[in-house]
């Protein structure tokens, strides 16, 4: 099979049409498909419909160690809505598939996911690719935008690059929640994910150009004074998502959006988010095979 790849907007974003969700990984274009994303950042699978839960993750594990379960300890979350361990439910609704009320601790915390953020930037094994299935999609708002990393970082004066190369951030699920919002973690949240660091910059492994790693979940900068650090992460933040390096993804119903979270930035908007339903799954990859996990790397 080979890809129908139409950028979106010049070398950010691709649109894939037709992708065949049932192809066995043995005749997958696996090479193809990290061709692309490699050079796009973020691909949009869209056909005649979605894929299934099992399509989509068996997709997944063709393209790197797949999370299973729940990274994070998020009190209140107890009775999941979708079946599989290897899903993450992003959206709004609970395990009955009513309407999440508006102050529910669940609602809060996904409030988050509206802040600039590269997937799990705070573990030490971090995402590389993330795949979100548009299964239901409000009929207005709740685009996703995603921003291209790799050109805002080249287009950072030199002095700022040299400056942002020499240096580590630490990164923490509680600061980002806290930032939209979410209340005091918890002590069994906390101990659940403590904070980790990461270069600001990078080269991501099989790839040539260097991109920040940065935004929400990133709390300051390693050896600066904490106000410094949060000021210098907010300015570089603000730098890489300008329009100029944005898509904003419209959902259709069946789309599956992959994206690199090595490379690329991502943030959910807004909707009535009380009034229309929005069923989101997303699967993600990671770094490297996930200690005491049986991660089927296919
Ligand atoms: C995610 C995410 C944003 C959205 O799934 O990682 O940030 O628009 N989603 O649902
Ligand atoms: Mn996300």
């Amino acid at each position: 099979m080979t890809l129908d790849i139409k950028p979106i907007q010049n070398e950010f974003g691709a649109i894939v049409a037709n992708y065949d969700f049932a192809t066995p990984p043995e005749r997958a274009p696996i090479a193809e498909i990290r061709a692309a994303i490699d050079r796009y950042g973020v691909l949009v699978f869209r056909g005649e419909r979605a894929p299934t839960d099992e399509e989509h993750i068996a997709f997944s594990k063709m393209l790197g160690p797949i999370e299973l379960g729940q990274i994070i300890k998020v009190t209140g979350f107890d009775r999941r809505r979708v079946r599989y361990l290897e899903l993450v439910d992003v959206g709004n609704l609970d395990p009955d598939g009513n309407i999440f009320p508006a102050d529910h601790r669940r609602m809060l915390f996904r409030k988050g996911d509206r802040l600039w953020h590269a997937d799990m930037s705070f573990m030490e094994n971090r995402a590389t690719y993330s795949m979100l299935v548009g299964h239901e999609v409000p009929p207005m708002g709740g685009d996703t935008e995603f921003a291209d990393a790799r050109a805002g970082y080249e287009a950072l004066p030199d002095a700022m690059k040299t400056l942002v190369d020499g240096l580590v951030a630490e990164h923490s699920i509680w600061h980002s929640r806290q930032l939209a919002g979410f209340p005091e973690p918890t002590a069994e949240e906390l101990e659940s994910r403590p904070p980790v660091r990461h270069p600001l910059s990078h080269v991501r492994e099989g790839t040539s150009r260097k991109s920040l790693y940065l935004a929400s979940h990133a709390s300051r900068i390693v050896g600066w004074p904490i106000e410094l650090g949060r000021g210098l992460l907010a300015e570089l933040t603000k730098f890489a998502t300008q329009p100029r390096f944005v898509y904003r993804h419209q959902w259709r119903r069946g789309d599956l959006v992959m994206w690199d979270n090595l490379t690329t930035l991502h943030r959910g908007t807004e909707f009535e988010d009380t009034k229309y339903r929005r069923d989101m799954r997303r699967t993600t990859c990671r770094e490297r095979v996930i200690e005491g996990q049986n991660a089927g790397y296919a």
